[in-house]
């Protein structure tokens, strides 16, 4: 019994810790940190009363230091909490945001009736996070997911593994700055059963958009543990933008939509970048803060 320490006592000291650290969010990082390290299926709360073993009890104080070091508790425990599910990050892919669960509302809301085959092409999939989730509320829908990161393709699959979703998924690795990406989804969609046309019906992407000169500004959080690639859009934030809405047109269906996350204050420099590229502006959607959030744009 010397061995086994109470969940409540740790908890509350775990959370004395964080504040005294003045970490912003000490009671739900001090409860994620302690259901990580026993394996707990749900978030631990002060009312549970589990015994918690000596190693268990250390590797939750490593989990606290690590977090007074700055680490963010998805980077410790792996894994981000996004729409309807958990999905595994790594170095190699950006912590998920909830801005970015604007996309996905509006897509699933406005196909959740559509009964013909749709096909969808997620652009920066990092994670898989916002392409999966609509994979899996779409039920006759098939993904393809691209990244120019490798590694982050292979968290695609390790996700979509865990949601029963691989078979509706197929991943390719290419670079939207290079003139060949648009013959490697060509092959693709040629080549693969998955896909029975050669365009898509529903085109998504949360580019980098961070201006270059703006990535050493962002909280350490974020440049310290998000890879750069995820985040610098170039000189003024756009250079993403660019290179994709040249060829849209080339990958979207004749009725297909293209939903693409912006920076709370880039819409009217991104509506100039449209009329660049003849694209037309639909709608602009907002995040729960009242930012202009997404555009679908066709
Ligand atoms: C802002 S992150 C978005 C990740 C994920 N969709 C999300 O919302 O969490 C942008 C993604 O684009 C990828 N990326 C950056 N530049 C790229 C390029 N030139 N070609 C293809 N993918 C690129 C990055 O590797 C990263 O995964």
């Amino acid at each position: 019994m010397d061995n086994l320490f109470n969940s409540k006592e740790l908890l509350i000291d775990g959370i004395n810790k964080l504040k005294s650290k003045k970490i912003l969010t000490p009671e739900v990082d001090a409860r994620i940190l302690l259901s990580y390290v026993i394996n707990y299926q749900n978030i631990i709360y002060m009312h549970n009363d589990i015994s918690i073993s000596k190693f268990e009890k250390k590797k939750f104080y490593d989990c606290l230091d690590k977090r007074i070091q700055g680490e963010p508790v998805s980077r410790i425990v792996g894994t981000r909490n996004f729409w309807k599910n958990n999905f595994s990050i790594s170095k190699y892919t950006l912590d998920p945001r909830p801005d970015s669960e604007v996309i996905i509302d509006i897509v699933t809301e406005t196909y959740c009736n559509n009964v013909n085959h749709i096909q969808v092409l997620d652009l920066g999939s990092g994670s898989g996070c916002i392409g999966l989730s609509i994979l899996e509320d779409l039920k006759n829908a098939s993904l393809l997911s691209l990244d120019i990161c490798k590694q982050a393709l292979k968290q695609v699959n390790i996700n979509a593994k865990k949601l029963n979703l691989s078979k509706k998924l197929f991943c390719c690795q290419a670079n939207w700055f290079e003139n060949a990406w648009i013959e490697k989804i060509n092959l693709i969609t040629k080549n693969e059963t998955l896909f029975s046309k050669n365009k898509f019906d529903i085109i998504v992407c949360n580019p980098p958009y961070i201006k270059s000169s703006d990535v050493e500004k962002l909280q350490n959080e974020v440049k310290n543990y998000d890879p750069l690639i995820s985040l610098d859009g170039g000189m003024d934030g756009f250079d993403s933008y660019r290179a994709i809405f040249k060829d849209l047109r080339q990958l979207l269906t004749i009725d297909g939509t293209g939903f693409f996350e912006i920076g709370y204050d880039m819409l009217d420099d991104v509506k100039i970048i449209l009329k660049e590229f003849n694209l037309k502006l639909i709608r602009v959607h907002k995040d729960i803060q009242g930012h202009n959030r997404v555009i679908e744009i066709k």
